[in-house]
């Protein structure tokens, strides 16, 4: 209990605060020092053995050591600390210099594109968008179209059966149904959407394709409501000069039936690939509303009268866009899908 030993932890100390290299060795380090149980309060505690002449000569020389000690640890953490936020710094540095991520800007899928088009030019004509399910009452899809029992498209090998009473719809005209039934004319919608059959896949056909259904009620429509207004439509998407023929057809939900060609757009009527040189593309079907389906939604065919159409999306992006092969609209190939900017 002298100088010496005073001496003797000042050198211990210094010797093993040179080798400190993080806050948890420094901390381990100040306890074994400065703590309760530490090296430096334990010589402090012993002082009262002292002689009253030595009490004060030893009592400032470890009050120095200590402060020194306090003021070692205290400079050594800093350092440390002042290290550890530069090596923070240094890691999470930012080049502020290299290049921008590229953002990859997705494009509209071609049927999409078809689909829009089409509902501007009717939302433009007054109509508006109704949408139906996909799975549907048979009854929508081909009782109250005044389908017959025997139609072959009601065959448990054409279309997808839930239930006797429950199939993928084959058609957008039971929104026709639902539409009726649900309001009170005047109507006038589309509705564009996904519908089912049994097909084998190929270049032409697909399980799954898409349809838009038309649909006008109201007191006093005729057959050439009809026409002026699927002409006007053919003008508008193809450009002003295509010309329109109606061609009679049967469907069993309107009579009369039509089907409507267009002068091609590509050739504009000459003759080309497109429209296998004949000058026309088939474009929709359509007729007046039979009685029987105004009936069955509900409405008096002898006050209302109406026109539908029916016309296939992927179709009319096959010829637009000149894609030879419908699997390519289903495939989602980026590489394909990218083209339609
Ligand atoms: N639903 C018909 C089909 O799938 C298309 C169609 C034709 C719809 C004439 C109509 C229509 O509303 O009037 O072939």
């Amino acid at each position: 209990m002298d100088k010496d030993r005073l001496d003797q932890i000042k050198q211990d100390f210094q010797e093993q605060i040179n080798k400190i290299g993080n806050i948890k060795e420094l901390d381990t380090l100040r306890v074994q020092f400065l703590g309760k149980k530490g090296v430096m309060t334990q010589f402090m505690k012993g002082m009262g053995k002292l002689s009253k002449a030595e009490r004060p000569i030893i009592g400032k020389k470890a009050n120095e050591i200590r402060t020194e000690i306090q003021e070692s640890l205290e400079k050594v953490k800093n350092d440390i600390e002042k290290k550890m936020l530069e090596a923070r710094l240094e890691k999470e540095k930012i080049d502020v210099t290299l290049p921008g991520r590229t953002c990859h800007c997705g494009v509209h899928h071609p049927l999409n594109i078809v689909t829009s088009e089409l509902e501007d030019i009717f939302l433009g004509m007054g109509f508006s968008i109704v949408d139906g399910p996909e799975i549907e009452w048979v009854k929508y899809n081909f009782d109250d179209l005044n389908m017959p029992k025997d139609h072959s498209s009601r065959d448990k090998q054409e279309s997808f059966y839930y239930r006797d009473d429950i199939v993928l719809r084959t058609q957008t005209s039971p929104v026709q149904v639902r539409t009726m039934r649900a309001q009170k004319p005047p109507l006038r919608i589309i509705s564009p959407g996904r519908v089912y059959r049994s097909d084998e896949i190929d270049a032409t056909h697909s399980p799954v394709f898409h349809q838009m259904e038309g649909l006008v009620i109201d007191k006093g429509i005729a057959m050439s409501d009809l026409k002026g207004t699927m002409d006007l439509f053919a003008k508008k998407l193809f450009g002003n000069k295509t010309k329109t023929k109606f061609r009679p057809h049967q469907f069993y939900f309107t009579e009369p039936s039509a089907e409507m060609d267009v002068t091609c757009f590509k050739c504009g009527g000459v003759g080309c690939p497109v429209c296998d040189n004949s000058g026309w593309v088939e474009l929709l079907g359509c007729g007046m509303v039979h009685p029987n389906v105004l009936r069955a939604c509900g409405i008096d065919p002898n006050e209302y009268s109406g026109f539908a159409f029916g016309l296939g999306l992927d179709r009319i992006a096959l010829t637009k866009y000149g894609i030879s092969d419908l699997r390519l609209l289903f495939e989602n190939d980026a590489r394909f899908l990218s083209q339609f900017n």
